[in-house]
């Protein structure tokens, strides 16, 4: 099958890991006799360093011809001093829009090799699979007015949190198809104590139900979501929730699995090509030393074999490779205390190749 994939690799450790998930699609390309077409775009703090502005028009027009799109990370201190509307975050966030990229699905998944990474106790994460479906292309992130003015000689910053009922019905309803398909189990997240679009949201939601008799729901706040995802994560199956919520909830989550070195993601539209990337950054700390774990963007590629590409005997075997290579005891250094055992990228990458060709066989 001919498919083509645009790569961002962005920032930081967002080359490293992508250079990971270049080698692995080759190679499941490959295996599968599939002609995948990747091409590299800019984004980020290396579109501002090639071309003056950290989203190109054509990187948009090549992610909207694409079948699907892989992200690294964008950001670091180099940008951080630039105004808001030209760092390397902003390419970011307007691509989200520019594709329509509404629903944002971040899977915290355990590995159960993987246990004594985390700092939770082993009886609280065991078995842990939850969902956090974060709304990506509205409220705080987008709203307007944004922006700093003087009044009655104070300095002030607005920011606006504002979402329509179509921008919450429309992740609402995938928050319900997709708990349809897993356990039958919905917790919509919200601040409906304090906020008017919480309000509006719990709302929604509870019209939404009423197409899901089969779903069982109900509305959390998010103070409290925050503590229970400590306390007790395995009472989750699918977490819905506005974009600033799901994008500090999802870093938390992450430590279940021991590292935000783990976790994937699927950013969908209702048509048009999927953007998959690792939740975490661009890791300033780590950049260019070769030790970032390329995990979660290599689970990002599988999210993409599943969800957009319609391959899901591969999406399965590489995520059947990161399974094994993670219980023949293969760590980077964010899984472990043995800093001398510790894999570099890829050393890391290596192994999950080697895994892959030997757990697949087809003619
Ligand atoms: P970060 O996620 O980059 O890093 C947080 C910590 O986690 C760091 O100690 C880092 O070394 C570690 N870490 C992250 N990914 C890792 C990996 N794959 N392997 C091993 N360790 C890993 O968050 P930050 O430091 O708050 O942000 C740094 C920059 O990244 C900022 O400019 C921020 O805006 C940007 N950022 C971008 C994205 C994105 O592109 N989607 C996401 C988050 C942050
Ligand atoms: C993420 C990141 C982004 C976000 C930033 C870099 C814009 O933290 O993908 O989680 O907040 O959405
Ligand atoms: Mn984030």
């Amino acid at each position: 099958m001919r498919k083509r994939i645009a790569i961002l690799p962005g920032d930081g450790i967002g080359p490293e890991v992508c250079e990971a998930a270049t080698r692995v699609l080759t190679e499941i390309g490959r295996i599968y006799h599939h002609d995948f077409e990747i091409k590299k775009g800019l984004l980020g703090g290396a579109a501002i360093d090639a071309i003056g502005q950290p989203l190109p028009e054509e990187t948009i027009s090549l992610c909207k011809q694409s079948d699907a799109v892989l992200l690294g990370a964008v950001g670091g201190p180099k940008w951080d001093t630039l105004p808001g509307e030209q760092r390397p975050e902003k390419g970011l966030l307007g691509l989200r829009k520019a594709l329509d990229l509404f629903a944002n699905l971040r899977p915290v998944t355990i590995f159960d090799s993987l246990a004594e990474a985390s700092p939770l106790k082993d009886d609280i994460i065991e078995g842990v699979d939850l969902l956090i479906v974060r709304e990506l292309t509205g409220g705080l992130y987008f709203g307007e007015p944004r922006e700093r003015r003087n009044e009655g000689g104070q300095e002030i910053a607005i920011d606006t949190l504002v979402y329509s009922r179509a921008e919450i019905e429309r992740i609402v309803r995938r928050g319900f198809e997709l708990a349809e398909q897993r356990r039958g189990v919905l917790t919509s997240v919200d601040k409906a104590n304090v906020l008017e679009s919480s309000r509006l949201w719990r709302e929604v939601v509870d019209e939404v139900a009423k197409d899901y008799p089969n779903v069982e729901y109900s509305h959390m706040l998010v103070d409290n979501a925050a503590m229970q995802l400590v306390r007790n994560p395995k009472q989750f199956d699918v977490m819905v929730t506005e974009n600033m919520f799901g994008d500090i909830l999802s870093d938390e989550a992450s430590m279940i699995t021991g590292s935000l070195g783990m976790l994937p993601s699927a950013s969908l539209s209702e048509s048009g090509p999927g953007l998959f990337e690792p939740i975490h950054g661009s890791a300033p700390d780590i950049a260019g030393k070769g030790i970032a774990n390329p995990l979660a963007t290599l689970s990002s590629v599988a999210m993409m074999l599943a969800y957009t590409l319609q391959m899901p005997d591969e999406a399965e075997a590489l995520q059947k490779a990161i399974n094994n290579v993670l219980e023949n005891g293969y760590r980077t250094a964010d899984l472990t205390e043995n800093r001398e055992s510790a894999l570099s990228t890829v050393e890391m990458t290596d192994k999950v190749l080697e895994a892959l060709d030997k757990t697949t066989t087809v003619s």
